[in-house]
């Protein structure tokens, strides 16, 4: 499997755009802390059709730094007829689809952005799947034709192969699982709280059994560790440090619970609490632009890195 970090920041992304936060001017000023968009992760069996781990409302920006999911031209320079046959030639890309964890906004509003004669299979609980279809009309523009997106409902603990629009395999298999998280903003009182609001994914090569988890959002570790156990790699919710970091920066900031996500650092925190977890390889993403492991040289990156943690940038591959 292959597994390429597109985006690895929180929502808004690093810097965001109204933020005067140290972190955001180092970002701007290119001093110790790495710019960063906001959280997606590419994963492909072949190296040929990709799957997007959330849809960032920076994919197009993420797509043209990425050539591997750029529309290709065959040597001769001919343009090639879609992967599946289909389409006009013009139109193609090695993007087969997009698996969602949740219906945040930064990890589904790249649909919109994808929206040009797309022919994508969207996986998503049904959950998810009702709070962009039916709850919201803006996404019915996915629906133009027949042909286009198709939204796949991913069942709870469900070894589902992820296909393309025509149906094909692309050798990937994925479970969801759920994780503790919250309805998003938008969908606040309207929709209840349920097992698939937020989910963990698990994705499996069919044929080398290479497993990636993914989990960028977690207000508890319940259900974490023992899917990671044994794993190829974890990427996990690294959004704030600590409790209080947004909450600290004056009145009316959420406090890190009121957002669902749990901390990184503290005695409560996933670092301490995960120490023990038998995983190949660790990386924190979903990565807020507060926190201050961010910054290069910070003591709290010195104590993740100390601890065989990564912090996701754009870009990173992840060997597995
Ligand atoms: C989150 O991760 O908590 C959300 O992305 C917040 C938001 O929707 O702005
Ligand atoms: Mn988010
Ligand atoms: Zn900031």
């Amino acid at each position: 499997m292959k597994a390429v970090v597109l985006g690895s920041a929180a929502g808004g992304g690093v810097p965001q755009w109204n933020c005067a936060c140290v972190n955001c001017q180092l970002a701007r000023r290119g001093a110790g802390v790495k710019p960063r968009t906001q959280d997606s992760l590419a994963v492909s069996a072949d190296g040929r059709a990709w799957f997007l781990l959330n849809a960032s409302p920076d994919v197009a920006r993420q797509i043209e730094r990425a050539a591997f999911l750029q529309p290709f031209e065959d040597r001769d320079g001919a343009l090639r007829t879609g992967r599946d046959g289909s389409g006009p030639a013009l139109r193609q890309s090695p993007i087969a689809g997009a698996v969602l964890t949740n219906g945040d906004l930064d990890h589904c509003l790249g649909l919109l952005c994808l929206r040009e004669w797309a022919r994508l299979s969207v996986y998503a609980t049904s959950n998810v799947l009702s709070g962009l279809v039916v709850h919201n009309a803006l996404f019915r523009t996915l629906q133009r034709t027949s042909s286009a997106v198709a939204f796949r409902e991913l069942g709870l603990e469900a070894r589902t192969p992820l296909c393309d629009r025509s149906g094909e395999s692309t050798g990937l298999l994925v479970t969801a699982f759920p994780v503790l998280g919250k309805v998003p903003l938008h969908l606040a009182g309207r929709v209840p709280l349920t097992p698939e609001t937020n989910v963990g994914l698990i994705v499996t090569d069919e044929r080398s059994g290479e497993e990636l988890v993914y989990v960028p959002g977690a207000a508890s570790l319940e259900g974490i560790s023992e899917r990671a156990e044994g794993a190829d790699c974890l990427l996990l919710d690294g959004t704030f440090w600590s409790g209080r970091e947004l909450a600290d920066l004056g009145r009316g900031y959420p406090l890190a619970d009121d957002m669902a996500h749990m901390p990184v650092g503290g005695a409560r925190g996933s670092l301490e609490r995960l120490s023990e977890i038998r995983v190949r390889q660790r990386v924190y993403t979903h990565i807020n632009n507060t926190n201050p492991m961010l910054r290069d040289g910070s003591p709290e990156r010195l104590e993740v890195e100390g601890r065989g943690w990564r912090i996701a940038e754009d870009g990173m591959e992840i060997a597995l």
